[in-house]
């Protein structure tokens, strides 16, 4: 049998081992941590929706109306109208001619993958895609070929030596890096080779584009161009659950192939009726986007000046490379002592030699919990000096 005590020995050894804190009370800001309280820099609630009271008291009565479990798979009973309602609202919303709700971005991105290619077939993924594209990848049975971050020349020499039937997919806002993928010049070059474009917008949702329409929207892309689209509603939009969106004949294909769709018992119909009410507020709150845009723009001068390393990025992912996995361990570690929480993401999840801080922003943080935060990088920034790797 494996050594999988072993196996643990050599994670911890390598800075590699992953532990769980415990949060209580509602998702914010200010966390209880463990009992401690921590000013959080880490969480995917962008627009500072989770525990929203419009969005609590939208699951309150919604509960009343449907109950509370979901009882059976969609295409048994468990397909509620609020599930439906919701469905209607998403494809509005994103502008895009029907939508699928699924229980996660996770289970979205598999089912999609894996029915809308097979054997036979070759997907194109971005080498930094979420893990849950490259499971889909493998579950798919397609041939796979990696294309370098964002190397749209590399894809489209990828494509032209490739016949038969092609899916090209990409996360919209990379979820480690936080830079946008070139989807223009991505949909034009699909165009040309006659591959289908799958764009997870998992991190773009409610956060970029007019309104919070996502990354796609933002570049004034329709469904001709982005004939597949997913989003996630666990992050920006602060409930749970996940769609993809997209002609009407796509939708149904899913609905008879998509097995994260079909075999699993449907998301319990109150929480899609919450997240209706997030998207009322996602819509008509642009406060909260230029406020959000506003805490990035001044962490990237004020980080930068520090002599911290930032990427690319104009999201609310804002990572500092520190490429160590124990200094990025080390630099967590003391900015949890001075009271905040920023998680140090080392590999599988990024390449090896990248270990960084994701560092997070919300709508939700104030200026002064931005101060409180570049108070602490600058305390800390001795850690780096010792390994070279600020800027
Ligand atoms: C790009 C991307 N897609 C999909 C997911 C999965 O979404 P969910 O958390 O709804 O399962 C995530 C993060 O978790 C992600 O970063």
């Amino acid at each position: 049998m494996r050594d999988f005590a072993s196996e643990l020995e050599q994670r911890k050894e390598a800075g590699l081992y992953r532990t769980r804190r415990q949060i209580s009370g509602p998702q914010q800001p200010v966390l209880t941590s463990d009992g401690n309280r921590l000013l959080s820099f880490c969480s995917n609630d962008y627009l500072g929706l989770a525990s929203h009271p419009a969005n609590i008291d939208a699951l309150r009565s919604a509960l009343s109306e449907t109950g509370l479990g979901g009882a059976s798979s969609h295409l048994i009973c468990g397909h509620h109208e609020a599930h439906h309602r919701l469905e209607e609202r998403l494809a509005a919303f994103t502008k895009r001619s029907s939508a699928l709700f699924f229980s996660t971005g996770y289970m979205a991105n598999l089912g999609v993958i894996s029915a809308l290619a097979g054997r036979g077939d070759t997907v194109f993924s971005d080498r930094l895609n979420h893990a849950s594209i490259i499971d889909g990848c493998i579950l798919s049975r397609a041939k796979v070929r990696r294309y370098a971050h964002g190397d749209v020349a590399q894809l489209a020499a990828m494509l032209s030596e490739t016949s038969g039937h092609k899916l090209v997919v990409t996360d919209g806002v990379f979820s480690m890096d936080g830079d946008v993928a070139p989807l223009r010049v991505l949909a034009q070059v699909c165009k040309d080779h006659h591959a289908l474009l799958v764009v997870d917008d998992a991190h773009g949702f409610g956060v970029l584009g007019p309104q919070g329409r996502g990354s796609v929207a933002e570049l004034g892309l329709s469904e001709e161009d982005v004939p597949v689209l997913v989003g996630t509603l666990g992050k920006a939009a602060g409930t749970s659950g996940a769609f993809v969106a997209g002609p009407a004949v796509l939708m149904d294909y899913l609905v008879q192939k998509a097995r994260t769709y079909i075999y699993t018992t449907a998301m319990p119909p109150a929480v899609a009726l919450a997240s209706c009410a997030s998207l009322d507020l996602i819509e008509r709150d642009d406060e909260r986007r230029t406020h959000l845009q506003a805490l990035i723009e001044r962490f990237r001068r004020e980080a930068t000046a520090l002599g911290y390393q930032l990427m690319a990025s104009h999201t609310p992912i804002q990572p500092i490379m520190i490429g160590d996995n124990w200094v990025a361990l080390a630099l967590s570690q003391a900015l949890e002592e001075r009271g905040l929480l920023v998680t140090a993401i080392r590999p599988p999840t990024v390449p090896a030699g990248e270990a960084r801080l994701r560092v997070t922003f919300s709508a939700a943080h104030s200026h002064e919990d931005l101060s409180c935060l570049v108070q602490a990088l600058s305390d800390c920034r001795h850690l780096l000096d010792t390994v070279g790797v600020a800027s």
